[in-house]
């Protein structure tokens, strides 16, 4: 059987349909099983939706990390964004179930914005295109409710001397052919990109060093971002510290066929600063499940499991399970068509963005409560 997934899926490009099984087996991850269901359970009381509906499919060591929390031994939470313009709704999605966890674990979350990282990756970025899309960023993560008090954001550029100690460190157990192996870069890669994957690495064990004592970091995030862990998982113990733990997401689909949300395609992506009408428009031309015309629709039923509408109802615009099966069966079964199932769609999303740049415009001078450098 080839194991190999016939889509492309690395940290900086998603092509093709993913098959989900297949990266499993690839990236040497263990599939989300009713065990961790159980033990999430038994700790938070409740499963959330993107646990419970697969979402968060994948992980490495997710069940170890809450069986430390349990028996209180130092944890925290690290994710982060690379600021390349403006966030989707993609992005949103681990940043959704992170903050989940840090209320009901109640434990610090680290976040990193690899300003560094775009620049290096974008011929065309400035550095104070990076620095303003960095502070843009951060405004749509803050706005999703995170406590200051526990949320710590360190921004590369600036906050360097935080991890400068750690990455040298790191960089000494990664050989050049290692790194070209993993990132998949090439002889025409920057030197700058060789060297910041350590970079990225190094908040996996920041927190063991601020806190002075072992700490073991979950890092939730979509499975793009996976080759990371995978050598940070190798070098972690010969460093001197515990191997971290992941929990993959599977993407946000586009509203195009097949392919995750992504930024480089502005029409199939819906950014939290996007408008009413661009949302109406980029929902009514979205590619579908649903048949060429109403009255074969009527007929054959429409195709939930291929759609990205159907989708973005299921990983994050419709929490009652049982309104979701509904939906699902009423497309199957003919009884709802495209139009309407679009136009409640779109109108669902304007709401919560509504909301959200509301609060966006209002956290523009809480981000000093969120920075790292401020508190450590
Ligand atoms: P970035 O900015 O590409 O992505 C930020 C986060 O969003 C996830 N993601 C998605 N999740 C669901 N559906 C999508 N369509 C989708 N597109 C992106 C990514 O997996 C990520 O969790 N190098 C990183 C920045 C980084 C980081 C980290 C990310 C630094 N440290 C720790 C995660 C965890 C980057 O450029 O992410």
């Amino acid at each position: 059987m080839d194991n190999k997934s016939d889509a492309k899926v690395t940290p900086w490009e998603v092509e093709g349909i993913v098959d989900y099984d297949k990266l499993i087996v690839e990236f040497g991850v263990k599939k989300v099983s009713t065990r961790e269901h159980y033990l999430t359970e038994s700790i938070t009381g409740e499963l959330h939706p993107l646990l419970k509906r697969g979402v968060f499919y994948a992980h490495r060591d997710y069940d170890v990390f809450l069986e430390k929390y349990e028996s209180g031994e130092s944890t925290a939470l690290y994710t982060g964004r690379g600021p390349s313009g403006y966030v989707h709704l993609g992005h949103i999605l681990p940043w959704i179930f992170t903050k989940w966890l840090q209320d009901k674990l109640n434990i610090d979350l680290f976040f990193e914005f690899t300003d560094d990282e775009k620049f290096l990756y974008h011929r065309e970025y400035t550095l104070d295109y990076v620095r303003n899309v960095t502070r843009e960023n951060i405004l749509d993560l803050i706005s999703l409710g995170f406590d200051p008090k526990r949320t710590h954001i360190i921004i590369d550029i600036e906050d360097i001397s935080y991890l400068y100690e750690l990455a040298v460190r790191i960089a000494k157990k990664i050989t050049f052919s290692t790194i070209k192996a993993v990132m998949g870069f090439t002889q025409s890669t920057n030197i700058g990109m060789i060297f910041y994957p350590t970079l990225q690495i190094a908040v996996c064990f920041l927190p063991t060093e601020l806190y002075g004592r072992q700490t073991y970091v979950l890092i939730p995030a979509a499975i793009d971002q996976d080759p990371y862990w995978r050598l940070a998982r190798d070098i972690a113990t010969s460093l001197g510290y515990p191997k971290p733990a992941q929990i993959h997401a599977k993407f946000l689909p586009g509203l195009g066929i097949g392919g995750k949300m992504s930024s480089s395609q502005p029409e199939t992506a819906i950014f939290m600063t996007d408008s009413p009408e661009d949302v109406k428009r980029k929902i009514m031309n979205a590619y579908t499940g649903g048949q060429p015309t109403a009255e074969l629709q009527r007929k054959l039923g429409g195709n939930p499991d291929i759609c990205p509408v159907f989708k973005y109802y299921e990983m994050m615009f419709e929490d009652d399970d049982k309104k979701l099966k509904e939906r699902y069966m009423d497309c199957r079964g003919g009884n709802l068509l495209c139009g309407p199932c679009k136009s409640e769609l779109a109108n669902r999303i304007i709401s919560f963005l509504e909301e959200h740049q509301k609060k966006r415009e209002s956290m523009r001078d809480k981000i000093d409560e969120y920075l790292l450098r401020n508190k450590f």
